[in-house]
């Protein structure tokens, strides 16, 4: 083992010789003594790290996983999985985030980078003790120090490089469903978006657009011209964004597939022949995203939708998901012939049962491909966690390429730290349970934790059928994550907001405008977290030191004004909150109107009847809104209304940019910096400027601790 001091707060263990994964680029400096040891380090077969926590120490992290924030009692195995049933015993989700916090007496961070598998035995098998065993020799170990959790995720976002940033329409709510397949479907969503005065800005195409599930090929049935399409619904304020998987489908005559194997560009089996596996066209081959230039020939193939006027992709089946594979599907008839008029006991039944079931994405398949690393053939399953992650750099690379300085939307099913350079996430296929709405809750920090900033559930459940309520209260959460998308798998229940009853239908309208007069506040938190290499989540503990904080498993803090506490059981009409200080309750269930209750630090019950969402401004706190409109490109930024609550003084940066371009890498965006000071009853509202702010006119509600509200309006001096 070596050591290397990578900053003052860092350093790496560097076990045998590992491949890189170019997730950090920077090795540091050589060095004999590392100041953080806390593990205890052995290494047999693979390399296993032990580490005793006390009974008070808690863990955070491990991004997409179940199970609660603390992630204490749990087995995680970070190995992307296509497991659409996220029940609570499941131990692998579609991302492999291999960074945790234990927060103790001792308070450090832990960075597995090892694209393979790696298991996290967080106090499953023994109570008070951490096993992580990764699956090889040749492993980096980096351990972060800090004094706080949030200093340490701070530090660990710098190491791993700067998140991604999409476009600003991308926080507006998009509407999904497996599948609108064709034009017509599609026009009755927009249409009835625009009829029922429900802001929208984007709607989905998933597999049925393309023409028999081939990558970058549109049906010509369903869409006679696609360019022309893409237009008129952009006309309508709609964007439309088509889903890209990673298969490619075996076909003569199908230019990427003779393309990729004309030119070596898909991955190996053991012959040294294309790999071979199953998904939704049938027989596919799998591009090789390891080889740089295969990344960018398909990366580039995103070009044509480009030129259609497409401005966002979501990137599928990338971990990648396999139905079957010559290999598994032999097995498979084998057993059923041999079983064949056979009369099957109990352990012969379930014998057959089982070939069948573990027929998709199966280790065995994983093991029998390899990639061509830097000329080297290396077997997959040991970079198994890089591949989503490389398909999405693809993308972003190919963008980058195509127009240097637009920024997308993009998001990946499958994901590894690292990949929150290219792009977001969405936590996969759901269901319409009321627990997958709070597992949602609670995975928003933990993603954020490892660099998932642009992230989000498919709200109201991808399986199973949704009704009102739940979609409902769904919504009242996903108000409040970057991404908000309402998405649900064929055959169910239709989740759109007018599928519902019109009181249900009226309340999510309601609900959604005040996600868009949320964006000011929403997009100004995400970016200026993105530069700061900060979290836009973060459970209580990370703000407050109190008791009851750290035990908090259902609140989240939400930038660094509000705190949301969502209600996630059916049938509740309130819930217990605990505020670790005093805030205001603002009820919102119409965001015009502005009632404020002052309630001080302790345990509440507050009633929160379904047509409410609570939303609270924390102590010192202001919270920028603006108004609603149809779309994000249509919000009026020149007038925004401050909500604050101030005992004696705050001050909040209020950040916006063009939503575009990167030119905010080069400092072309906005600060209004608002200061207020209380003295002697009077208020004082500073206002400070740099950039050109398309706001002009600021209006003030502060709220003091009695719960009395002074009224200004302020316009910015640039404009008057
Ligand atoms: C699996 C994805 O997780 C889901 O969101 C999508 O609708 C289906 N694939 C079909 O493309």
């Amino acid at each position: 083992m070596k050591t290397f001091k990578i900053s003052e707060k860092i350093y790496k263990y560097r076990f045998g010789a590992p491949r890189p994964t170019e997730i950090i680029a920077d090795i540091g400096e050589e060095t004999t003594k590392a100041e953080i040891d806390y593990f205890h380090i052995a290494a047999g077969e693979k390399l296993k790290l032990t580490f005793k926590m006390e009974p008070e120490d808690m863990i955070w992290g491990l991004g997409e996983n179940q199970r609660g924030m603390n992630k204490r009692g749990g087995l995680y195995i970070s190995y992307c999985s296509d497991d659409p049933n996220h029940t609570p015993d499941k131990k692998s989700l579609y991302g492999a985030h291999n960074f945790m916090i234990i927060d103790g007496e001792v308070k450090f961070g832990v960075f597995i980078d090892y694209p393979g598998q790696v298991v996290f035995d967080i106090g499953n098998d023994h109570k008070d003790i951490i096993e992580i065993i990764i699956d090889t020799l040749d492993a980096d170990v980096y351990m972060i120090q800090g004094d706080q959790p949030r200093e340490i995720v701070h530090e660990f976002l710098k190491l791993i490089g700067d998140g991604y940033a999409p476009p600003k329409w991308a926080f507006g709510y998009q509407q999904s469903r497996w599948s609108y397949p064709d034009q017509k479907a599609i026009d009755e969503v927009a249409d009835a978006f625009i009829q029922h005065d429900i802001p929208c800005d984007a709607i989905y195409l998933d597999i049925d657009y393309m023409e028999d599930f081939k990558d970058f090929t549109i049906s010509k049935e369903r869409f006679p011209n696609f360019k022309d399409y893409v237009s008129t619904m952009k006309e309508k304020g709609l964007r439309l964004v088509p889903i890209i998987d990673a298969g490619v489908k075996i076909e003569n005559g199908y230019r990427i597939y003779e393309e990729g194997v004309e030119k070596g560009y898909f991955c190996l089996d053991e012959d040294g022949k294309p790999f071979v596996a199953a998904v939704w066209p049938g027989k596919v081959h799998f591009p090789d995203f390891f080889n740089p230039e295969a990344r960018r020939w398909f990366g580039l193939k995103y070009k044509d939708m480009i030129e259609c006027g497409i401005e966002g992709f979501w990137n599928d089946m990338n971990e990648p998901a396999i139905f079957y594979s010559n290999r598994g599907l032999e097995k498979a008839i084998e057993k059923a012939k041999t079983s064949e008029n056979e009369n099957l006991d109990i352990y012969t039944f379930f014998d057959l049962k089982d070939v069948f079931e573990h027929m998709s994405n199966a280790v065995e398949d994983y093991q029998s491909f390899y990639h061509n690393i830097n000329g080297k053939l290396v077997n997959h399953n040991m970079v198994h966690n890089l591949y989503g992650c490389n398909m999405t750099r693809a993308a972003a690379e190919g963008f980058r390429e195509i127009h240097p300085n637009k920024r997308f939307l993009l998001f990946s099913r499958a994901s590894s730290i690292g990949m929150h350079r290219y792009g977001g996430i969405w936590t996969g296929d759901n269901h319409s349970w009321w627990e997958h709405l709070l597992l949602n809750l609670k995975m928003m920090p933990s993603l954020n934790m490892c660099g998932f900033l642009y992230a989000g559930a498919d709200t109201g459940g991808f399986s199973g059928d949704c009704n009102a309520q739940l979609m409902i209260r769904w919504l009242q959460m996903s108000l409040f994550t970057p991404l908000l998308r309402n998405h649900s798998a064929m055959g169910t229940r239709r989740q759109e907001p007018y599928a519902y009853d019109q009181e249900s239908m009226g309340i999510m309208r309601e609900m959604i405008r005040l996600r868009y007069a949320l964006v000011p506040y929403l997009y100004s938190e995400y970016m200026k977290a993105l530069m700061a290499k900060d979290i836009f989540f973060a459970p209580l503990a990370f703000a407050y030191q109190d008791r009851m904080s750290k035990r908090v498993e259902d609140q989240l803090l939400v930038g660094e004004s509000l705190m949301i506490a969502p209600i996630y059981q059916e049938n509740a009409v309130g819930r217990y909150v605990w505020l670790p200080e005093d805030m205001v309750l603002w009820r919102v269930d119409c965001y015009q109107q502005r009632e404020f209750k002052v309630m001080r630090m302790g345990h509440h019950y507050m009633d929160v009847p379904l047509n409410q969402v609570p939303i609270f401004i924390r102590k010192n706190r202001l919270l920028v809104l603006g108004n609603h409109g149809p779309n994000i490109d249509r919000l009026d930024p020149s007038e925004v209304f401050v909500i604050g609550f101030v005992e004696d003084q705050t001050s909040y940066v209020y950040y916006d940019d063009d939503g575009e371009t990167y030119g905010y890498r080069e400092g072309m965006y906005s600060k209004i910096f608002m200061d207020i000071h209380r003295k002697n009853g009077n208020l004082d509202i500073q206002i400070r400027v740099i950039g050109r702010p398309a706001t002009k006119k600021i209006h003030f509600d502060i709220v003091d601790m009695q719960g009395n509200v002074t009224q200004r309006t302020m316009v910015l001096e640039s404009s008057k």
